[in-house]
């Protein structure tokens, strides 16, 4: 896929076929994503690719804690947005909910639809991006994770999955770190649903929503 038309096909995909994704195709794009720019040419980052029984581990832990009420603690900070990001948050919430007719009183439903993000959306496969501690504590590592987020979202379209990045999926990254074997030194940056979509399911209908360019950009000179 060309790259401009790339950049502004991809969406987040909250649902998928069940169709797996071949462990060479998931090879390719790392391969593609690890030439991602980088801080000192750093490379923080490391891919946990789960598929299988680890992704089924990986999702029952964190529904399981998410539906029990258990308390949060990424490893990352959850954000608490005001003005006008909590805005476009509630729009964003409000406007999947509304394609998914899941009613905003109807608390069964919100949770079944929150159970099914920290599910990885149910994709048949995911990948988590780490760092290890010495590297986390440096504040521009966290550029470096972004980028090669986007450049993996990016490289999956050119083999027609789909992604959604997710920050929900490492909400209990101790749990999830025991349940995967990982070791206790990794930090959990963020998580990556990756799938064929399904583009029937009524939430990947969802319209990209961007501020107009006039409002982001000062000229000088
Ligand atoms: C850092 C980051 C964290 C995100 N976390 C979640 C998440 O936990 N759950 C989710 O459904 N989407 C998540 N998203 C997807 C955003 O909601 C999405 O990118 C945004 O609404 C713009 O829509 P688009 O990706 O379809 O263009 C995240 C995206 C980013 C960049």
């Amino acid at each position: 896929m060309e790259l401009v038309e790339a950049i502004k096909a991809r969406k987040s995909i909250r649902g998928y076929k069940p169709d797996p994704v071949p462990k060479e195709v998931l090879n390719q794009i790392l391969d593609i994503a690890r030439h991602s720019p980088s801080g000192v040419n750093n490379q923080p980052w490391e891919f946990v690719v789960l598929t299988g029984d680890a992704l089924e581990r990986a999702k029952g832990v964190n529904a399981q804690l998410f539906t029990s009420g258990a308390e949060i603690s990424p490893d990352i900070p959850e954000p608490r947005f005001t003005g006008p990001y909590r805005e476009r948050q509630i729009a964003l919430a409000k406007h999947i909910f509304a394609l998914m007719d899941i009613a905003r009183e109807n608390k069964e439903k919100r949770q079944e639809w929150g159970a099914k993000g920290m599910r990885f959306y149910d994709a048949p496969a995911a990948i988590l991006i780490c760092i290890e501690e010495e590297a986390f504590s440096h504040q521009l590592c966290l550029i470096d994770i972004g980028i090669v987020v986007q450049t993996i979202a990016l490289a999956a379209l050119e083999f027609g999955l789909g992604t959604c990045i997710q920050h929900q999926v490492v909400l209990y990254p101790e749990a999830l770190k025991r349940a995967l074997g990982l070791p206790e030194s990794k930090r959990l940056a963020i998580g990556l649903a990756i799938g064929y979509p399904d583009w029937d399911f009524p939430a990947n209908k969802i319209p990209k929503e961007r501020e107009p360019l006039d409002n982001l950009v000062t000229w000088k000179g």
